[in-house]
């Protein structure tokens, strides 16, 4: 929901659990909670009606929403969802028309019959998405196995060839292609003095260093470069910290090298206290996952694990100061391999070197593997990282003329 707000949007989110919703209400997550669908209406038609950008969070089923507004003819524009459908059996993901506290009593003492419960909610579920999408609704899998669940249930969400979906996960439509492949991720950092005024210091650095390597960057990646800099802008005002004094900012190889070394320098100078820099899992290289990261590699290689294992062990080699390589990570156990890093940056220059040089490999490692599936904008990608770091080596896929080949005859 804060996220629809920066983005100037009505956000309207479903929320089964009312505990989980008042938290995130309390928290600042979400701006207004209703519990009553037809107050629901009302207040989606006034925000519509007054231009409003607004984030409501509905106490109650999220399939009673898509299929409410469906009947009410409110367009949604973009749709997704985020329940934890990567365990649909234990509580991620709530049946229809049971209450919460019942579900729960079934889940204990009737797992059977609350399987069959979830089962049939997803293909309503799926059914509602079906209607706005034929209306023009933008539906995206969100990674959390929305597609995958919902095909196992027997929900209508097949492609006409049978083996994709109806719906592109966002990473084939959008993060693929926009970041991964260009090796913009999730850049993330933690204050370890645990003090606010250092985490500003960082965002003030990390735009800094921003705003002097887009005036020198490609036309190609302009867009991802200015929407990071007003992200790292306004994350203080936008109030995201929960816990720890940390940050996440997507940036590509270069960025993240260039944030990381100010930010040794800034510690060298006895600025600001020492920094962990780490990455979600979430990334260009880290994870190996067929239905989310690594959904837009098309040559047949998405279904191997092997690049988390490389990058893992890439890492530790280089001088990350610990890794993690594990099972799970969105869309759920023995669907996805993620490997994971920390580096801790001490201003000193032994960590400028590990820095140097593991961050190169660490995100290079996977627009490599974009560039072998012939993603044309990590093939962009990997011959400018080859230009500016002669030492990097990467052999370039060819090119097959889909053509050549199916009008040989042997
Ligand atoms: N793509 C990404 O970058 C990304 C990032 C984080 C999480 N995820 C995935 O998204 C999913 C959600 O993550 P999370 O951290 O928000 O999990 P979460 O468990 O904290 O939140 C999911 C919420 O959905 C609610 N819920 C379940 N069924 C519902 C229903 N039918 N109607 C309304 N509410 C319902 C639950 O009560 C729960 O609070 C997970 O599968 C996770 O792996 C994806």
């Amino acid at each position: 929901p804060k996220a629809g707000n920066i983005a100037d949007c009505i956000t309207v989110c479903a929320e089964v659990n009312p505990k989980a919703a008042i938290k995130r209400h309390e928290q600042g997550w979400v701006d207004e909670l209703i519990d009553n669908m037809d107050a629901l209406v009302e207040r989606v038609r006034e925000a519509q009606a007054n231009d409003e950008v607004v984030s409501i969070a509905f106490i109650g089923n999220v399939v009673d929403v898509w299929e409410t507004f469906y009947e009410k003819d409110i367009f949604i524009h973009l749709g997704s969802d985020q329940t934890s459908l990567h365990n649909p059996w234990s509580g991620g993901y709530y049946p229809v028309d049971i209450s919460y506290d019942e579900s729960n009593r079934l889940i204990r003492e009737e797992p059977e019959l609350f399987k069959v419960k979830v089962q049939d909610t997803l293909k309503r579920h799926a059914d509602a998405v079906n209607k706005h999408t034929a209306r023009g609704t933008y539906f995206f899998d969100y990674g959390n196995a929305f597609l995958l669940e919902a095909s196992r249930a027997g929900g209508d969400v097949m492609a006409e060839n049978g083996i994709d979906f109806k719906y592109p996960s966002y990473v084939q439509d959008i993060l693929g292609p926009m970041c991964f492949d260009y090796g913009f991720g999730p850049f993330r950092w933690v204050c370890t003095s645990g003090k606010p005024e250092d985490l500003d210091r960082t965002d003030a650095i990390a735009a800094e260093v921003l705003s002097k390597i887009m005036a020198e960057s490609p036309e190609e990646i302009q867009q991802q470069m200015q929407d990071n800099i007003t992200w790292i802008k306004d994350a203080k005002q936008n109030k995201l910290v929960v816990g720890s004094q940390a940050r996440i900012l997507y940036a590509d190889s270069q960025g993240r090298m260039e944030i990381a070394k100010a930010f040794n320098d800034a510690i060298n100078r006895g600025e600001i206290g020492p920094v962990v820099l780490g990455r979600d899992h979430h990334d260009v290289s880290g994870t190996d996952s067929p239905f989310r990261e690594t959904s837009n590699i098309y040559d047949g290689s998405r279904f191997t694990a092997d690049m988390a294992i490389h990058n893992v062990i890439g890492d530790g080699f280089r001088g990350a100061t610990w890794v993690s390589i594990h099972n799970g990570g969105g869309v759920g156990w023995g669907e996805v391999i993620n490997g994971g890093f920390g580096m801790l940056l001490d201003g000193s220059e032994s960590a400028e070197r590990r820095l140097k040089s593991m961050l190169l490999f660490d995100v290079n490692n996977g627009i490599a593997r974009r560039s072998w599936a012939r993603n044309k904008e990590a093939n962009f990608a990997i011959q400018r990282e080859m230009a500016r770091t002669p030492k990097l080596k990467v052999t370039l896929a060819n090119q097959v003329d889909d053509d050549i080949i199916d009008k040989l005859t042997f």
